[in-house]
């Protein structure tokens, strides 16, 4: 063995034991509420051209300009490992032509993505997200209903101190009028902003509303809100979403300063936070994309979804009961035979052909060790696999009794009332 041990990389980590079984049973939940809702299952590639998200995400968005890990393949084309999952949904959605189908569409996923950030609790290099995409509809019930689906998750999940914040970017055009003005208060204050704030002022000054350098904050405070300048058209939609909400029963506060960290959105914004997390609190968000279709090479279509952090709604929930399935029948042998464990094993594939949770001894242990192991893993039953003959345990009742090999299978059916 060599003595240098080779660790996963930076920001990334295993899932495994009790931490796996919770992402199965959130999983579990997720797709409940998400196919009872007529979402449907779609995975993407881990990796897609890395002008998807060029186009897609935005050239000026931090995650385009630091985050993505970006390689060449054998060929030189360039490809990037997925930050995101919307881009590739729309993608996905123009290759198939999802556009003949009934509309909307509406697609989840449960995936794992990459973002080479600093690496801190709740935040990681790849990580998973769930995600629901609806496209094809702009009817304002979408916006709330994918609204609802992400707060009825996160309260099923027992995610804690869970807020909700809400705002309409209106829509491009709505929204170019108002960049102008947000532009002239930003070169009105410049000596105020942070650098950063400074180098995007021509190419994404709506950033601005996110930084936390005090100077630019106190410019912030003076700014002109893009939620006092929607197109009526706008306004109306998104004082329907809220009125949606409201009968749904979903409580938010209108955030007025509330910027997402992607470039494609219209329209509809919203974040989950929970104060039961440290800085990185954003548990999940989205909003509608109503131009991303179109800008992939597909036909205009209105889009509208989420994700949510896999890993912050763990941190952040009462992580759900994960209690192993209980083993119905352990095959036992009482000789360390050939003839004796192939008939064991071939008990064990009846048993689990006959739709019941079967195991046996893959150690090699002494019959002693394999009631042990019975015992440990909460077997209800225990076949003991002799030379010409089979013995049926009862581990609940304490009976035991002799019975034909072939016979085994029915009588754990019909949970052996002769023992
Ligand atoms: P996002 O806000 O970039 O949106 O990510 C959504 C969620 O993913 C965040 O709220 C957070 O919980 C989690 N997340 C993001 N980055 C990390 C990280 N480095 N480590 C751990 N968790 C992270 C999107 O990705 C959009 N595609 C959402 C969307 C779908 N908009 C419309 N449809």
């Amino acid at each position: 063995m060599s003595d240098s041990k080779i660790k996963a990389p930076r920001g990334t980590f295993d899932v495994l034991g009790e931490d796996a079984a919770a992402r199965s049973a959130l999983e579990a939940r997720a797709r409940a509420i998400l196919e009872g809702a007529g979402y449907e299952r779609i995975e993407t590639p881990a990796m897609e051209a890395t002008e998807l998200f060029a186009r897609g995400v935005g050239a000026s968005t931090d995650i385009v300009r630091k985050e993505m890990f970006t390689f060449e393949d054998a060929a030189g084309r360039s490809l990037t490992l997925r930050p995101e999952g919307t881009a590739p949904v729309c993608r996905a959605y123009v290759e198939h032509g999802m556009h003949k189908r009934r509309q909307p569409v509406k697609l989840w996923y449960l995936s794992s993505f990459f973002r080479h950030e600093r690496a801190q609790a709740g935040r990681y290099r790849q990580f998973w997200q769930v995600g629901a995409e609806a496209l094809g509809s702009e009817d304002p019930a979408v916006d709330a209903e994918s609204i609802v689906l992400l707060a009825t998750l996160l309260a099923e999940l027992q995610v804690r101190e869970v807020r909700l914040r809400l705002a309409s970017l209106g829509s491009t055009e709505s929204r170019s009028e108002y960049r102008e003005r947000l532009q002239a208060h930003l070169r009105a204050n410049e000596q105020e902003l942070s650098e950063d704030v400074r180098s995007r002022i021509e190419d994404n000054p709506l950033r601005a509303f996110d930084s936390d350098h005090p100077g630019t904050r106190a410019v912030m405070e003076g700014a002109p809100r893009l939620l006092d300048h929607l197109s009526a058209e706008d306004a109306e939609h998104f004082a329907e979403v809220r009125a949606l909400l409201d009968v749904a029963g979903v409580s938010y506060e209108v955030d007025s300063t509330l910027v997402r960290g992607l470039d494609y959105y219209t329209r509809t914004v919203f974040e989950f936070t929970s104060d039961a997390l440290g800085a990185q609190s954003g548990v999940g968000g989205g909003g509608r994309y109503d131009g991303l279709v179109e800008q992939l090479g597909g036909p205009p279509t209105p889009g509208m979804g989420w994700a949510a952090g896999i890993e912050r709604i763990m941190l952040a929930g009462e992580a759900p009961p994960t209690a192993p399935a209980p083993v119905e029948l352990f095959v036992a042998i009482e000789h360390a035979r050939a003839d004796v464990r192939r008939a064991a094993f071939s008990l064990l594939s009846e048993a689990r052909s006959a739709g019941l949770a079967a195991q046996m001894d893959l150690g090699g242990r002494s019959l002693k060790g394999q009631l042990g192991q019975a015992g440990a893993l909460g077997a209800r039953f225990v076949a003991i696999v002799g030379d010409g003959q089979t013995t049926l345990r009862d581990m609940q009742g304490g009976g035991q009794t002799p019975i034909a090999t072939g016979a085994v299978v029915h009588a754990v059916l019909r949970g052996h009332h002769a023992l």
